[in-house]
């Protein structure tokens, strides 16, 4: 094992290596690995390559919680033999887990070949490179997610077409699920341009937030980590399994079901006002 202040470097039980946040006392990605459940979560989960393969013009993705540029660097990996634009905007509010991945790229992997863009990523918050036949612009956007979504910037942010959303558990990293911080992404989003958020949890929590923000919600893919994940759209047409009655009736009986306000962790059932909102959502109707 090996440790900085903050992070450490921790072998998985598949032989895998993966980091572990001293602070938040959580290990990214702890059961398959980095690159493998990025590959499942997000890359195919989004039929990623598929889209890109079909898109013209330039291809948004929002990537919230950077981290050690797992996420990122697999979609990158992914896409290279695609002609095709990327722009990527990485949401953080530290670079310090990628900059001790960056120094332990051989037991990782999946940062080899990407050290010098990431690096840079690092340095300067920003680079446009060739990935292979794709031609990628990467930012690092540096600060508190929550405040960034609710400042005006975030109004300038080109539109994405895609979310990696990975932030650190609901009970660790309440401000960063909570209702009000969905709802001002999904007013972000625009309506013209389809976009999918797939996430690793599948809470009813999380869930019922997503739907009172807007989104359509569906059950997303097993990744060998999760038997079950979430996928969430501004549009029912990306959404493959969408959530329906039985579910609904689900979250009713719930201890757990009542969205975060992002001050603090709690688990609360339905309230009357959400479980009426809920019912009027167009998904059930
Ligand atoms: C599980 S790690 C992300 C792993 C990463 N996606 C990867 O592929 O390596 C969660 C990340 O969310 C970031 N994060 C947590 N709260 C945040 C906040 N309020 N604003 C911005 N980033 C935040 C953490 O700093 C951490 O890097």
């Amino acid at each position: 094992m090996t440790t900085s202040a903050q992070y450490q470097l921790v072998r998985l039980a598949n032989g895998v290596h993966s980091l572990h946040s001293v602070a938040e006392r959580e290990t990214f990605h702890p059961v398959i690995g980095p690159a493998a459940e990025a590959e499942a979560l997000y890359v195919r989960q989004l039929r990623l390559r598929e889209r890109l393969a079909e898109h013209a013009g330039e291809f948004v993705i929002w990537d919230v919680g950077l981290g050690a540029a797992a996420n990122a660097l697999t979609a990158l990996r992914a896409t290279r033999e695609l002609d095709c634009s990327l722009r990527l905007i990485s949401f953080d509010h530290t670079n310090e887990p990628l900059r001790f991945a960056l120094d332990h790229a051989e037991a990782l992997g999946y940062l080899l070949g990407y050290e010098a863009p990431a690096r840079e990523l690092v340095e300067r918050g920003r680079i446009a490179f060739a990935n292979g036949a794709q031609r990628t612009e990467w930012e690092l956007r540096l600060g508190d997610f929550p405040a960034l979504l609710a400042g005006a910037v975030a109004e300038t942010l080109p539109k994405p077409h895609a979310i990696f959303f990975d932030p650190f558990s609901p009970a660790k990293n309440p401000a960063m699920w909570s209702l009000p911080l969905f709802t001002r992404l999904f007013q972000l989003l625009s309506p013209e341009r389809p976009c999918a958020l797939p996430t690793y949890s599948r809470s009813t929590l999380l869930r019922v937030t997503l739907l009172l923000a807007g989104f359509h919600v569906g059950a997303g893919h097993a990744t060998g980590e999760k038997e079950e994940t979430t996928l969430a759209a501004n549009t029912p047409s990306l959404i493959e399994e969408p959530l329906g009655r039985r579910w609904l009736e689900r979250a009713q009986r719930s201890h757990s079901a009542e969205p975060l306000d992002g001050l603090s962790y709690r688990q609360a059932p339905l309230s009357p006002a959400s479980w009426e909102q809920l019912q009027q959502h167009p998904q059930f109707r």
